[in-house]
């Protein structure tokens, strides 16, 4: 039998269970039962301000919520599966606790706010968590860069050799774009930093409520202005699953990578056996699954940005259910993001870097053909001509298997008089990447510069973040009375 509906006033009869088991959202939205305690907290304590309610009744309240949280925080909170959600369960086991009292939380406020309410503040610790993994991604990266100032290996581009570069500028590109990455969420948080709370159903409410109260103690900015905007929207789901998005499509550009550098055809890393898994049938095999599934795990990711952009396409103004369906989505994109951000930080850390297999590589494809053409350039060749020049002797080596440091200096004169003795030194690998001084260039003397930048960026994120887990923290323990 279904429990007891918020509004069986009006109705005659009770629901059918199998209405019961089709709109039920507790599966889901019990994961929000923290912020929603805190919620109702938050609106008891204001309502108390107000006068809305009387003391006493408020005190009651509070004490009872209060308890409710402690057995949410112990993971004991007991479900009942009769009532439709988070917010019903929450609220029938308070008025169990404490009787009719427990029945004026409700006043001035309505699941739609509370909803909207609870599930911000879960995204804001979510997306908080995800940030966190990805900077641990990025402390990883940059150690590997670290230890790699000087190993030179073939950058690419059409995954074909094209000039060499160090590990530090290759992994230092990776940690920027997860940078980025994880700033976008920053500035999503600045952008739904405002409360719901006490938009009610969609119009507001008659009572004398102090938005900005409920707004301060659950720790935003402001109050939302408009309260049918407030109910009806999701765009701020949407733009977090954006964010997982974009940071998943990095973390599959990363594996894809890890996963051909440890092929036997590459080999430029071995994974360590922690994070490698074998065959069931070919004893020699190590397979790079973790990398393999985190770019795999990328499709749920971007599908729950799509299920919210096609979910919410068309809703009219406020409330409709189908803004129940936000919650799984994107909470699981989320804690998949999370997840894979944190693995593969161990992954990049515990990863063996072959750095003679990386420069063994660099022999191939005529990778220091660019810096040919620009040392004719220092002889005032025109870029051009000087590009023509090159292209004729790689095509004469690659028809007489040659490499171009192998090609003799007086095979050069036929390709240009200008080529003299220190054309050998200049197309050195090493030297090839030392002259990269541009800003952002792969040089040693320019990836330390972009290791300062990359530390920095890493550093204020860091503290930026500990900083809203302690303000979140701070804003629990005072409606807790703790
Ligand atoms: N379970 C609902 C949700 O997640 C709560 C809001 C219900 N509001 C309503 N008008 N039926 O959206």
């Amino acid at each position: 039998m279904a429990g007891k509906a918020l509004w069986s006033g009006r109705f005659d009869g009770g629901m059918d269970e199998g209405t019961l088991m089709f709109t039920t959202s507790l599966d889901v939205d019990s994961r929000m039962a923290f912020y929603d305690v805190m919620g109702s907290l938050a609106h008891v304590r204001m309502l108390k301000a107000r006068g809305i309610i009387p003391a006493e009744d408020a005190d009651l309240i509070t004490d009872g919520l209060r308890k409710i949280a402690k057995t949410v925080e112990a993971g004991e909170l007991e479900l009942d599966y009769t009532l439709e959600d988070i917010h019903t369960n929450i609220e029938t086991k308070l008025t169990n606790m404490i009787g009719p009292a427990g029945g004026k939380l409700h006043t001035g406020r309505s699941r739609n706010d509370q909803v909207a309410t609870d599930f911000k503040m879960y995204i804001r610790d979510a997306a908080l968590g995800a940030v966190e993994a990805i900077d641990r991604l990025i402390a990883s990266l940059q150690d590997v860069a670290k230890a790699n100032g000087e190993t030179v290996l073939p950058g690419f581009t059409h995954l074909q050799h094209a000039q060499p570069v160090t590990l530090a500028q290759h992994m230092l590109a990776h940690a920027f774009r997860f940078g980025r990455d994880a700033d976008r969420f920053m500035d999503a948080l600045e952008r739904m930093n405002k409360c719901p709370l006490g938009s009610a159903a969609l119009a507001g409410t008659t009572y004398d409520i102090d938005r900005k109260m409920t707004s301060d103690l659950l720790g935003f900015k402001d109050p939302t202005e408009n309260s049918m905007d407030t109910v009806g929207s999701r765009d701020f789901v949407t733009e977090f699953a954006f964010d997982a998005s974009m940071a998943a499509i990095s973390l599959s550009s990363l594996c894809e990578e890890l996963v051909l550098w440890s092929s036997q055809v590459f080999g430029f890393v071995t994974m360590d056996d922690r994070y490698s898994t074998g065959s069931s049938i070919m004893p020699q095999k190590k397979n790079p699954d973790i990398c393999e599934l985190t770019r795999g795990k990328t499709g749920g990711i971007i599908g729950s940005l799509v299920t919210m952009l096609v979910t919410t396409k068309s809703l009219p103004l406020a409330y409709n259910r189908d803004l129940q369906e936000d919650k799984k989505p994107v909470m699981d994109s989320l804690q998949t993001l999370t997840d894979c951000a944190n693995i593969m930080a161990k992954v990049v850390a515990t990863m063996t870097v072959n750095k003679e297999r990386m420069l063994a590589s660099t022999n191939a494809g005529f990778i220091n053909a660019t810096d040919l053409a620009d040392y004719l350039v220092t002889k005032n060749v025109p870029f051009r001509e000087a590009h023509a020049i090159v292209g004729a002797a790689v095509k004469y080596c690659e028809s007489n298997g040659l490499t171009l440091g192998d090609l003799p200096l007086e095979k050069y004169k036929e390709f240009s008089p200008l080529i003299e003795e220190d054309v050998y030194k200049t197309i050195e690998v090493m030297a090839c990447v030392e002259r990269r001084i541009s800003y952002g260039g792969t040089s040693p003397a320019s990836t330390d510069a972009q290791m300062l930048i990359s530390l920095q960026d890493l550093f204020d994120r860091e503290s930026a973040v500990r900083q809203k887990n302690m303000f979140f923290e701070s804003c629990w323990k005072e409606l807790l009375g703790e």
